[in-house]
């Protein structure tokens, strides 16, 4: 297992990451939720670059917590705890757990969702199809349902609506129909298990395009585990609601689920449907965009961190509160 921030770790788009949100947390009280810790690696960009910022990190994996806590420390010395809190949370409990610490508002909040390549290497937690391990996909490994659990008891319905709706996969239903099947003769405890019954399921022509033929199966399951998508449609407007006026979010997703999500979540916190005590006129946007649609990284990133491939970036700003 990694236990330590790779050297060559460099966060995606974080120089554009960083001009977006500086803005907000140029001054001596600014606090910033990283609400996707993870290795640490976009939050030492921040920590460096702005010396008087207050961190908050969270992150669900208490791996990730401890090791971007381990990370941050050996950058900048143990006094770097004065101005970095980590919370072992699910990102959309932000809220709560920032008011127990009577903190009300922030000025920034990032996201930077889905796996980390710290949880992709780590090959016992089962997020990789390269490797043979335990298939456990969890990102809090305390609790909840194992991917394993997940494939040996739902029924053949539900499996083929998560291949389908999370992983895009067009061969969703043979892939369902034979996991129900398999999994009378053996349970499914390992991913390469997963990964043979893909193989023979996926025809040999599909098998040459769209990269790994597990790839699809694998985010689903992964989705499904974790509960990615419904917990992000809670987080957004979460973030919203957390960030004072002239507050400002990024959000890095990864496909085309997540970024659908937010860009939901942002057109609705613009304000585009009549208020309800104003009949005619349109209400007052709450939020402006600072990212027309979707921003991308370069190709001299993409190049060197092909995990940026799929990246899509988009940014915020809040204009006005409601009234509490
Ligand atoms: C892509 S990584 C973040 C990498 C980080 N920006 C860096 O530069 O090191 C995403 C992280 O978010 C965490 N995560 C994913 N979903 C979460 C959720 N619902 N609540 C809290 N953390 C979550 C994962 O455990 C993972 O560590």
């Amino acid at each position: 297992m990694s236990t330590a921030l790779a050297p060559d770790h460099v966060p995606v788009m974080v120089d554009r990451i960083v001009e977006l949100l500086s803005p907000a947390i140029s001054q001596e009280s600014s606090i910033l939720i990283d609400a996707t810790l993870g290795a640490g690696g976009h939050a030492a960009v921040f920590l460096e670059k702005l010396p008087h910022l207050k961190l908050i990190g969270i992150d669900r994996d208490a791996t990730a917590s401890r090791l971007a806590t381990v990370n941050l420390q050996s950058k900048f010395g143990l006094d770097v705890m004065q101005r970095f809190q980590v919370l072992n949370i699910p990102y959309d409990q932000m809220q709560t757990e920032l008011n127990k610490l009577k903190i009300i508002q922030v000025d920034a909040v990032l996201f930077d969702l889905g796996v980390s390549s710290m949880q992709l290497d780590q090959l016992e937690r089962g997020f990789s199809y390269s490797k043979s391990a335990p298939l456990d996909m969890r990102m809090d490994t305390s609790s909840g349902t194992t991917a394993a659990e997940l494939l040996n008891s739902a029924d053949v319905r539900e499996l083929i609506r998560i291949l389908k709706v999370y992983g895009e996969e067009r061969f969703a239903t043979r892939i369902a129909n034979e996991i129900v099947r398999a999994r009378t003769k053996q349970k499914f405890e390992t991913t390469d298990q997963l990964v043979a019954l893909i193989y023979e399921m996926i025809p040999a022509p599909a098998r040459r395009t769209g990269g790994h033929p597990a790839k699809r199966t694998f985010q689903a399951l992964r989705i499904a585990v974790n509960n990615e998508l419904q917990i992000l449609e809670r987080a957004i407007p979460a973030a919203i609601e957390l960030l004072k006026i002239g507050g400002r979010l990024a959000v890095l997703s990864y496909h085309s689920l997540e970024d659908r999500i937010v860009k939901q979540a942002l057109n609705e916190a613009i304000g585009t449907q009549p208020a309800i005590n104003l009949p005619i006129a349109l209400a007052p946007a709450k939020l402006k965009l600072l990212t027309r649609g979707i921003e991308r990284p370069s190709a001299s990133e993409i190049a060197q961190n092909p995990r940026a491939a799929s990246a899509k970036l988009r940014a915020a700003e809040i204009l006005i509160k409601d009234a509490a």
